[in-house]
């Protein structure tokens, strides 16, 4: 039996998932676990490799000669590693946002990870987040939380992350971005983004992202709160 708890947290991108769920990880004293980071390592991958990204077989079978890593460093951040090499900052770049996406919707792919992300949850209090945590990953999460915030909402704020690492883009340019992402994920037959029937919804459209960390960390909190009752 699972004796750890395990919080699912899935959105679209730009929700601000990331920032906020590692904050009240941190705060939780949970592990945080940021699944895009998978998707976007293969994603570098499949582009340094040059292969077809959007042919499954192809991709399947890049994936046993790849070695895939997922590790905390001492201060508790998760890094990524292909082949050995520390990625973490790579796999940021807009370029790889698509190619993760695209790996993304593959049904066989997205198998051969679950793996990976499950046996976390079994060794340690996870804050998880996703696309399909709730809904396929983690369907017995203590907690699920949909979080999401306009296309407009999200464009401004990663615009505004972007520009603060040096990466020159428009608005509508992110905007486009996100857009087609939204289209991807939600519309793909493998797993798309969707809320668990059980979800908690959290639209941070209107909120400040400390109204978002207290609001997200509230949730968690009332939901620890019920559970030693
Ligand atoms: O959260 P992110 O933007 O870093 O994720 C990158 C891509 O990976 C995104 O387009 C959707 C995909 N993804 C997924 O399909 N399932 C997950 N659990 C996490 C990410």
């Amino acid at each position: 039996m699972n004796k750890h708890m395990a919080i699912a947290i899935d959105g679209p991108s730009g929700a601000g998932k990331s920032s906020l769920a590692r904050r009240c990880a941190e705060q939780q004293g949970f592990l945080y676990v940021d699944t895009g980071a998978i998707y976007r390592t293969l994603g570098l991958a499949v582009l340094r490799k040059g292969i077809d990204r959007r042919n499954e077989n192809a991709v399947m079978e890049l994936l046993p000669q790849l070695k895939v890593e997922l590790k905390y460093n001492e201060e508790g951040e998760q890094r990524m590693f292909l082949d050995g090499e520390d990625v973490s900052s790579l796999i940021r770049q807009p370029e790889i946002s698509l190619a993760a996406s695209d790996v993304s919707a593959h049904g066989r792919v997205r198998e051969y990870l679950l793996e990976m992300q499950r046996k976390l949850a079994r060794e340690f209090n996870v804050i998880m987040d996703g696309r399909d945590i709730g809904t396929v990953v983690l369907p017995n999460a203590e907690l699920k939380i949909f979080l999401t915030a306009s296309p407009e909402a999200r464009a401004q704020r990663r615009l505004l992350q972007l520009k603060e690492k040096g990466t020159e883009v428009s608005f509508d340019e992110v905007l486009k971005d996100i857009r087609y992402r939204d289209e991807q994920d939600s519309s793909r037959a493998a797993a798309p983004l969707r809320k668990a029937e059980d979800a908690v919804l959290l639209d941070t459209s209107d909120m400040t992202f400390d109204e978002s960390y207290q609001a997200l960390c509230d949730l968690i909190k009332r939901r620890r709160e019920e559970l030693t009752v």
